[in-house]
C-alpha cells in the first residue's frame, strides 16, 4: 500500500490550518498551500470584498476552482477554507488521492485564537461579523460538524501547540493514510451528504415574509401587512427569540398601539416591560439612551433578551442604538409605525442618536432580527407625516422600479387613503427595494447604497437651512428630487418629460416641489458639510431615466446655485 502524496487539512477557522500546513510541509519537504490564498490571487481582491461585492455563491465557485487546482499538485499540504467541505463535489476532489485530516477545537478555543484578528479587523471574517461571535461560532460549527466528520482522521487541537498538532498529522499520515485511502467505499462515504438529521437546519426566513434582507452580517425577514401587529409575539418566537421583551415605544404611538403590541407579545409567552419615550426628534439623544441603559440595568436585562422598537424612525434609531450597545448587543426587533420608518429607517441596520452638532453623528450598523410593519397603524399617523413618507416610496420607484411608479400613478388616491390592498402592495414593494439595496451594500461601501440618496443632497441642505423645524424630511427630499431632476435635465442627461412625470406624481401625493424663502447661502454651506461629500466634490445622485440613477461629481456649482435659487424663490 502506498501513502498518498497529498494531505488536506480541513476544520473551522482558528483551528490552526495555515500554521500546521506550513509545519507539516516543512517536515516532509513538501509545499504548503491555502485555497483561500489561491482565491484571493485569482479574484485580485480580499475575501470580504468578494463576499460583499459578488456574493457568497460566487465565492464558493472560486473556491471549488481553487480546490481543484490545488488537488492536482503532488507533495502538497493544502489548508482549505472553513466552509469548503460542505459541498459534496469539493469533498470528492479532496478525497481523490488526498489524506483528509480535520483539525478540531472547541468554540472557546477558536474565539480565543481569532479574537486578536476580529478586534483588529472585524470585516476580515464576514461569516463571524456581528455582536456575538462566540454564539456565531457555535452556530456555524454545529451546522458544519457533520461535514467535518467526513475526514480520514481528526486531531483535537485544544491545548496543543502548532508543532504538536503537526507531529500528530505527520504521524497519522505515516501510519494510517495508506490503509485509509485503500479502505473500501471510502470515496463514496466521504462524498455522500450527511443524513438530514445530522445537519441542523440553517436559518431560513419564513416563506411568508414580505422580503428578506440578506446582508453580509445578517439575514432577516420583513413582515408587512394590514393587521400584522397581532402576529408580533408569534414572529419573535418563530425567530428563536425568548425571555423578556423590552418595548421601547414612542409615547404618542404607545398610547394608541402599545396595548395591542403588548398583548401580542404576552400571548406568545413573552414578559413585557415598557419604556415610553417622549415623541419628537429631541428624544433621539445620548441622554435618552443613557436613561434607557439605567432602566435596563434596574430591570436586570440580560444578553439574549429582546429590544422591541415601536414607533417612527426616531424610536427605531434610538432603540436600535441602545440594542447595539447595551451588553455589546441585544437582539432587536423593529415595529415601525410611520411610513418613513417602514420603507426606510427600520430596514438597513443604521442606528444612531443625534449630537448637538449633527444629526445621526453617533451610531452604528446593527441589523434587527426581524422587522414587522402593520400598515393599518398608519391610519392614526398625522396626515402630513404620511404624505412625507410617500416621498421615499416615490424615490424608490424612481431610482429602481418603473413598475412601482406605474402602480403609484395608477393608484395614487387609493394609496393615500390607505386602501388596505393597495397600501400593502406599494409599501411592501418599496420595502423590498430598500431590502435589496441593503443586501447588496450593507455598509455603503460599494456605492450601491448611495443611490438611496437621490433627492437627499438638496434635501439635507434644506433641512439644515430650515433648522430641521420648518420641513419634514420627506418634504425636503421631494423638493430635493425636483431640484435633482432640474439639474439632470440641464446637464442633458434626463428628458424633461421624465422630470415632469416625476414632479407631477410628487404633487399628486401632496408633496412640495419648492421651498420658498429658504436662504440659499445657508443651504450651500450646509451641503458642503453634507456626508455625501467625498474627496471634496459633492456626489450627486441624478437620474438618466426611471430606474437608471447615476452618481456625478461634476455638477458645476453655478448650475447648483441657479437651481437652488429657483427652488427657493417666492415665484415659481
Ligand atoms: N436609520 C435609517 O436608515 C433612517 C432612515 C431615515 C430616517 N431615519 C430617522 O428617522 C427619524 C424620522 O422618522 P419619522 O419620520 O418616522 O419620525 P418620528 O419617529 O419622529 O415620528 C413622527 C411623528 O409621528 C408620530 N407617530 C409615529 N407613528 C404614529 C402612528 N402610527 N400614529 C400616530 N402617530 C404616530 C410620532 O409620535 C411623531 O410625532 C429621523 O430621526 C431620521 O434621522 C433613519
Ligand atoms: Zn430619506
Amino acid at each position: 500500500m502506498k501513502r498518498p502524496y497529498r494531505i488536506i487539512l480541513t476544520g473551522f477557522s482558528g483551528t490552526g490550518k495555515t500554521e500546521v500546513a506550513r509545519l507539516v510541509a516543512a517536515r516532509l519537504g513538501w509545499t504548503a498551500l491555502e485555497t483561500d490564498d489561491l482565491i484571493v490571487q485569482r479574484a485580485g481582491k480580499p475575501i470580504p470584498n468578494i463576499f460583499a461585492q459578488d456574493g457568497e455563491e460566487h465565492f464558493r465557485r472560486l473556491e471549488r476552482d481553487a480546490l481543484a487546482d490545488a488537488c492536482r499538485r503532488p507533495r502538497t499540504v493544502i489548508g482549505i477554507g472553513g466552509g469548503a467541505n460542505i459541498s459534496g463535489e469539493n469533498r470528492r476532489i479532496m478525497a481523490d488521492g488526498g489524506f483528509i485530516v480535520c483539525l478540531e477545537a472547541h468554540p472557546e478555543t477558536i474565539l480565543q485564537r481569532l479574537r486578536p484578528q476580529l478586534e483588529q479587523d472585524p470585516e476580515a471574517r464576514p461569516m463571524l461579523a456581528g455582536p456575538d461571535p462566540l454564539a456565531r461560532i457555535r452556530q456555524l460549527k454545529a451546522l458544519r460538524a457533520p461535514f467535518y466528520a467526513l475526514a480520514d482522521y481528526t486531531v483535537h487541537t485544544d491545548g496543543l501547540s502548532p508543532e504538536q498538532v503537526a507531529n500528530e498529522v505527520v504521524r497519522a499520515w505515516r501510519q494510517l493514510s495508506a490503509a485509509a485511502l485503500a479502505a473500501e467505499g471510502r470515496l463514496a462515504a466521504l462524498t455522500a451528504a450527511p443524513t438530514a438529521s445530522a445537519i441542523a437546519a440553517p436559518y431560513r426566513p419564513p416563506a411568508d415574509a414580505t422580503c428578506v434582507v440578506q446582508a453580509a452580517s445578517a439575514t432577516y425577514p420583513v413582515f408587512l401587512s394590514w393587521g400584522a401587529l397581532t402576529d408580533l409575539g408569534r414572529r419573535l418566537a418563530q425567530a428563536g427569540l425568548t425571555g423578556r421583551a423590552f418595548l421601547i415605544a414612542d409615547a404618542t404611538v404607545h398610547a394608541r398601539w402599545g396595548p395591542a403590541a403588548q398583548e401580542a407579545l404576552r400571548t406568545a409567552g413573552f414578559r413585557v416591560a415598557v419604556y415610553p419615550v417622549p415623541a419628537g426628534e429631541a428624544s433621539k439623544s445620548l441622554d435618552t439612551a443613557a436613561a434607557i441603559y439605567d432602566w435596563l440595568v434596574t430591570q436586570r436585562a440580560e444578553r439574549g433578551e429582546t429590544i422591541v422598537a415601536l414607533g417612527g424612525g426616531m424610536v427605531c434609531d434610538l432603540a436600535g442604538f441602545v440594542a447595539a450597545t447595551f451588553a455589546r448587543g441585544l437582539p432587536l426587533v423593529h415595529v415601525p409605525t410611520t411610513l418613513l420608518a417602514m420603507v426606510d429607517a427600520a430596514v438597513g441596520g443604521k442606528v444612531a442618536v443625534d449630537h448637538r452638532q449633527a444629526k445621526n453623528l453617533i451610531g452604528a450598523f446593527y441589523q434587527p432580527r426581524l422587522v414587522l410593519a402593520d400598515v393599518s397603524v398608519l391610519q392614526t399617523l398625522p396626515p402630513r407625516e404620511l404624505t412625507a413618507g410617500w416621498a421615499e416610496v416615490i424615490k424608490h420607484a424612481l431610482i429602481m422600479d418603473e413598475e412601482l411608479l406605474h402602480l403609484l400613478e395608477g393608484n395614487a388616491e387609493a394609496a393615500q387613503r390607505l386602501d388596505p390592498e393597495v397600501a400593502e402592495q406599494v409599501i411592501g414593494r418599496s420595502v423590498a427595494l430598500k431590502a435589496a439595496v441593503v443586501s447588496e451594500d450593507e455598509r455603503e461601501e460599494t456605492g450601491r447604497r448611495t443611490i438611496l440618496n437621490y433627492g437627499h443632497t438638496i434635501g439635507h441642505g434644506l433641512e439644515a437651512a430650515a433648522d430641521y423645524a420648518g420641513l419634514l424630511h420627506g418634504e425636503a427630499v421631494a423638493v430635493g428630487m425636483s431640484g435633482a431632476a432640474r439639474i439632470a435635465v440641464r446637464l442633458g442627461i434626463l428628458a424633461s418629460a421624465l422630470a415632469q412625470r416625476q414632479d407631477a406624481l410628487l404633487a399628486r401625493f401632496g408633496l412640495p416641489l419648492r421651498a420658498p424663502g429658504i436662504d440659499v447661502q445657508r443651504m450651500l454651506s450646509a451641503m458642503a458639510l453634507d456626508k455625501k461629500v467625498k474627496g471634496g466634490a459633492v456626489r450627486w445622485v441624478l437620474l438618466e431615466d426611471i430606474g437608471r440613477p447615476v452618481i456625478r461629481r461634476d455638477v458645476p456649482p453655478p448650475l447648483v446655485e441657479e437651481v437652488l435659487a429657483e427652488l427657493t424663490s417666492a415665484q415659481p
